[in-house]
């Protein structure tokens, strides 16, 4: 039903993506999708400001009932995670939630703990914050990432640790942390006072067998130390919406949060979520596209593992079980970062993300976004096999 095989021209429209990459490149870079917004969207961003022809100062309750009531129905009806209504509430962004976590729950020089690689911004709200910054490195165990439980503990008490970033499904290793490892990761964060702020962006595009779980569904005592962050903008692509939630169950920990929260004033809604209502018809109307969606960047998942294999098998591939991206390992061509990065935008014309900027453990590593037209992803793929 939808078509997600057409090809957009995405240059000069103020695309951070394609308008980044010179001339001839194909960029498989940042974190969006190169497929048409969904048409059921399209009609309400369409009629929204066909019949709001002034843009002034608006009159926007993102907080309202309904907005709030399609969050948390999709939160229960797909992740079994009930929640108050009075917990929820949102932000111009994910990334904006963490500093405001920051600045709600830490003060300077206090240690921040994350699992590396990971998106880099986790790293720079902490640093740029002038917090500690505390690396617990995952380690790859045939062929994905996992926690290395007893150094993740070491690295909370010897640094005290007062917040963890965790990062659930996980970019750029496509991850989908299991009850489990939830559970293990709770456990010592609870045994050591640390607050989690879970990033669950990445929770609708998730690929069978995996199963995402929130870190609140694992335990309900995770709900008095949780700050969990999501957004339907990854989901459905609509990412310049900047808009974003987060779920505080525990009453102490929200009103510590709203206050900051508060005093910024960094809380208004984006023109184009709060005209369109976006969120909210997102999540009431777009169970269906999210089945295809997610099917369709499947399969050209597993046409680029495919690919790799029979074509690229000195490229280490991680098969993400979750997320649109690919992290891939070049070690076996023995060439520093700055080399990898001109033959992969100079011989293959194909860009990516350079691994390093994942931390120090991305090095010789770059990241790859496979949510395009299939067309766009064998091309990508063939000109990296002939400069490889
Ligand atoms: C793990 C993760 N968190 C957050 C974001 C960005 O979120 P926002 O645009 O809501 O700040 C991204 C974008 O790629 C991401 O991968």
């Amino acid at each position: 039903m939808y078509n997600f095989d057409e090809v957009i021209e995405r240059r000069n429209t103020n695309c951070d993506k394609w308008d980044k990459a010179p001339e001839g490149v194909i960029p498989m870079s940042i974190a969006d999708m190169d497929f048409a917004l969904a048409p059921f969207l399209r009609d309400h961003v369409t009629k929204a400001f066909a019949n709001n022809p002034v843009l002034g100062y608006g009159n926007y309750d993102a907080e309202s009932d309904c907005i709030n009531k399609a969050v948390r129905a999709w939160q229960k009806e797909r992740y079994n995670v009930d929640v108050p209504a009075e917990s929820v509430s949102f932000a111009i962004g994910v990334v904006p939630a963490m500093v405001m976590a920051i600045e709600a729950f830490t003060k300077e020089g206090d240690a921040i703990l994350i699992n590396q690689p990971v998106y880099p911004p986790f790293a720079d709200v902490v640093v740029n914050n002038n917090r500690d910054l505390i690396v617990n490195n995952l380690i790859e165990v045939d062929g994905r990432y996992e926690v290395d439980f007893h150094q993740f503990e070491a690295d909370i008490t010897s640094n005290n640790v007062k917040l963890y970033f965790l990062c659930n499904p996980h970019n750029p290793g496509g991850r989908v942390w299991t009850e489990t490892e939830l559970c293990k990761i709770g456990l010592i964060c609870k045994r050591h006072n640390v607050l989690v702020f879970s990033d669950e962006i990445w929770r609708d595009i998730v690929f069978a067998p995996a199963k995402f779980t929130s870190f609140l569904a694992v335990d309900p005592s995770h709900a008095d130390f949780s700050i969990v962050a999501s957004a339907a903008t990854k989901t459905f692509n609509i990412a310049a919406s900047k808009t974003s939630f987060t779920i505080i169950p525990n009453p102490k920990l929200n009103a510590i949060y709203l206050k900051k929260r508060s005093a910024t004033k960094l809380y208004e809604i984006n023109i184009l979520n709060a005209l369109s209502d976006l969120t909210r018809v997102a999540y009431e109307e777009g169970a269906d596209y999210l089945d295809e969606l997610v099917k369709y960047l499947q399969a050209n998942r597993d046409f680029a593992i495919r690919f790799f294999k029979d074509f690229l098998p000195h490229v280490k591939v991680q098969v993400p079980e979750g997320t649109y991206l690919m992290w891939l390992d070049f070690s076996y061509y023995k060439i520093d970062d700055k080399a990898l990065q001109s033959r992969l935008s100079e011989e293959a014309r194909v860009m990516l993300n350079p691994g390093p900027t994942f931390g120090k453990v991305g090095a010789n590593h770059a990241r790859l976004n496979f949510a395009c037209p299939r067309s766009v992803l064998e091309e990508a793929l063939h000109r990296l096999k002939e400069a490889f």
